[in-house]
């Protein structure tokens, strides 16, 4: 019989040396610098990366999330942490700049962002500014992972939403798009219902025609949703046994109701229901991902350990479907990470992204020679970054 530690390191070795993992990417994406002025607690600092990983290192509150979270705001043109971007003002001044060098094969991309306050932000790539924003999602892509998203697999179905939106967003720039119609057409629809509520009368046609502007981007999301997490599906479980060990099944589903009725039958069905409560009660904002583990609501059965795995498993799905459709790795972040895996699941991770994926990591940790120790069992010539 193996002995445990044996058999843990051949379930290591199948997670990452899987013929579909070890093909090595011919592109590859690099964050070369970064120039934070006045961005949450950096007054003026400038970062120069040179290696495909990166180790941050400092105590805490020394701004490590804060670094992470300005190169995750230079891809997506916003804060993963901050809800408002107010938040990512210095407190003591009245705007923030970030300035981002990166490098993909032979093209240099400079992006910039200013925010000066009170009024709109801009946005620019190679010095020319966006129309919208959506544009340059999926540029620059990156995964992040980060202490509070076991809210993904614990909480309510808003993080779940969020995690599809955010892959698919990168993925197709019309997703994107007909998302944002979606919510502001939403939006307006729960404002039209209350003030229904308050004069006491309903006005169907205007409520129809609210809902005909919803139905085409509630389709195209649906449709998005529906066939990634299909790809998505097999990936997630294929890294939860690898990454967890366990032999359990572990099972994923995309849940809406559009699967049920089309959205047109949906709102006729619900309009008393929608009155009387004074918001939208069906559509693809009310979608979810469930998970199982053998036949079990996965949350309430799961141990710690095994809640850390599947959140691993989804945001590695994530990484490989981005890598797939972009023929490139995205960066990954990882934020505080060696609290969260042991020592020889990190090393293999990491070896997995930097070597096999030819893809950037940049990893936070209060402890300079944890990272050192990690770069070294690498063998990669890692660069830390001490704040
Ligand atoms: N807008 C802001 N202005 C000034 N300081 C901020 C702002 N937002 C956050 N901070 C500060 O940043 C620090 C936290 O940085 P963080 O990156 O989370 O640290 P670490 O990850 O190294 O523990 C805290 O001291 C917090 O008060
Ligand atoms: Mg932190």
């Amino acid at each position: 019989m193996l002995k445990p530690t044996k058999f843990i390191r051949v379930q290591l070795f199948r997670f990452f040396a899987q013929p579909g993992n070890v093909y090595l990417a011919v592109q590859m994406l690099q964050l070369s610098k970064i120039i934070l002025t006045h961005f949450k607690n950096y007054e003026f600092s400038s970062f120069d990366f040179n290696q495909k990983v990166i180790g941050i290192c400092g105590l805490n509150g020394h701004g490590k999330t804060n670094l992470l979270d300005a190169i995750y705001y230079c891809c997506f043109t916003k804060s993963y942490f901050a809800g408002t971007d107010q938040m990512n003002i210095n407190f003591e001044k009245d705007g923030f700049r970030l300035e981002a060098y990166f490098q993909q094969d032979d093209t240099a991309q400079k992006v910039v962002c200013i925010h000066r306050g009170s009024s709109k932000k801009e946005f620019f790539l190679n010095d020319a500014g966006y129309e919208k924003f959506s544009q340059h999602i999926g540029l620059l892509p990156a995964v992040i992972i980060a202490p509070d998203d076991i809210q993904i697999i614990i909480g309510g179905s808003e993080g779940r939403r969020k995690f599809l939106d955010t892959l698919i967003s990168q993925l197709d720039i019309t997703y994107l798009q007909q998302l944002i119609i979606y919510n502001k057409v939403l939006q307006q629809r729960n404002s039209l219902l209350k003030r229904f509520a308050e004069q006491g009368r309903t006005d169907e046609a205007l409520l129809e025609i609210l809902d005909e502007q919803m139905i085409g981007p509630a389709n195209y999301i649906f449709e998005k949703r529906r066939s990634f997490t299909e790809e998505l599906i097999p990936l997630v479980q294929d890294f939860y046994h690898r990454l967890a060990a366990h032999t359990e099944t572990v099972k994923f589903s995309y849940e809406t109701q559009l699967q049920q009725l089309p959205l047109k039958d949906l709102f006729k069905q619900n309009r008393d229901k929608d009155r009387i409560l004074q918001r939208t009660n069906s559509g693809i904002h009310k979608d979810d991902i469930s998970f199982e583990l053998n036949g079990q609501v996965f949350k309430s059965i799961a141990s710690q350990g095994q809640r850390k795995s599947l959140l691993f498993a989804l945001k590695l799905a994530e990484y490989q479907l981005i890598k797939k459709y972009k023929s490139f790795p995205p960066l990954l972040l990882l934020d505080d990470v060696f609290e969260k895996l042991d020592d020889q699941r990190m090393h293999h991770l990491l070896n997995w992204v930097c070597n096999e994926n030819n893809g950037q990591v940049f990893i936070t940790d209060t402890h300079r020679e944890r990272l050192e120790t990690a770069f070294a069992k690498l063998q990669v010539e890692g660069q830390i970054i001490a704040l």
